[in-house]
């Protein structure tokens, strides 16, 4: 009989992908704004969608966490703008696990809590960490490898600006355990096979953190 956590593990990995990516709230509306012939012909057609509110997303949760996007997708005003703004809600011990984004730099500043940051570049480049207390701001380039744990036993918030209406965002484990299982243990020179299962979906875009801090805030 499969146990509690692998019934709920599967039922995440059913009902997750809803909210893993941003699908377009209007895609006619994307399509007209590319092709408007003038500034003043968009106005015409946002007409009185100029205002985003993070808080309404499916996305937007302290628990664990969520990555709410104000883009073109979600939010067409801004096709063609040429960036992003995202809203990084991060319950006690929640993280964002390891991801890059492949069409954007991201720069993230602190509002609210302690976070700590991870950043590789690429190969032979060293770590990079910041801890992210309000008013602090860090740069992860475009396609550099990032993570961030928010460290405390209370919320987390920051704000991302990206430099794309569509940066794409790709999660690396969940990225890597989409290649065949003996693949994986190649690369890995481990016997992984079996731990591909219990990567989470990419769901809200945050995870519940370290076991470490978990500890530490009684969760
Ligand atoms: C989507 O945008 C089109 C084009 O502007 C508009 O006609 C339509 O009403 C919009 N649909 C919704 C659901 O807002
Ligand atoms: C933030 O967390 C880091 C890592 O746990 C810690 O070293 C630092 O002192 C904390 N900063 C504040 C202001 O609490
Ligand atoms: C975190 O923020 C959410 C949304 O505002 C709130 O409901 C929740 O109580 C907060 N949690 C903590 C631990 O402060
Ligand atoms: C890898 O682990 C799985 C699951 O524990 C096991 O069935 C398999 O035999 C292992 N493969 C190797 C090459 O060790």
């Amino acid at each position: 009989m499969p146990s509690i956590s692998s019934l709920l593990l599967s039922a995440l990995a059913v009902a997750a992908p809803i909210f893993a990516v941003d699908t377009p709230v209007n895609a006619t509306l994307n399509k007209e704004i590319k092709t408007a012939p003038t500034e003043l012909s968009k106005l015409d057609l946002v007409r009185d969608d100029y205002a985003f509110d993070f808080t309404q997303s499916e996305k937007y949760s302290y628990s664990p966490g969520g990555v709410v996007n104000a883009n073109a997708a979600t939010f067409p005003a801004s096709t063609g703008h040429g960036m992003t703004v995202a809203w990084l809600a991060l319950g006690p011990c929640a993280m964002l696990p390891p991801h890059f984004h492949p069409r954007a730099d991201n720069f993230v500043v602190a509002v609210e809590g302690n976070t700590t940051t991870y950043m590789v570049q690429e190969n032979g480049a060293k770590i990079v960490t910041s801890n992210l207390t309000p008013g602090k701001l860090t740069i992860f380039p475009q396609g550099s490898v990032h993570s961030m744990q928010n460290n405390g036993c209370t919320n987390a918030t920051l704000i991302s600006a990206l430099n794309s209406d569509d940066t794409g965002t790709t999660n690396l484990l969940n990225a890597l355990y989409q290649l065949p299982g003996d693949i994986v243990d190649a690369a890995f020179g481990t016997n992984s096979t079996s731990n591909g299962g219990s990567v989470p979906d990419v769901g809200t875009g945050a995870a519940v953190g370290s076991a470490e801090c978990r500890a530490r805030c009684g969760l």
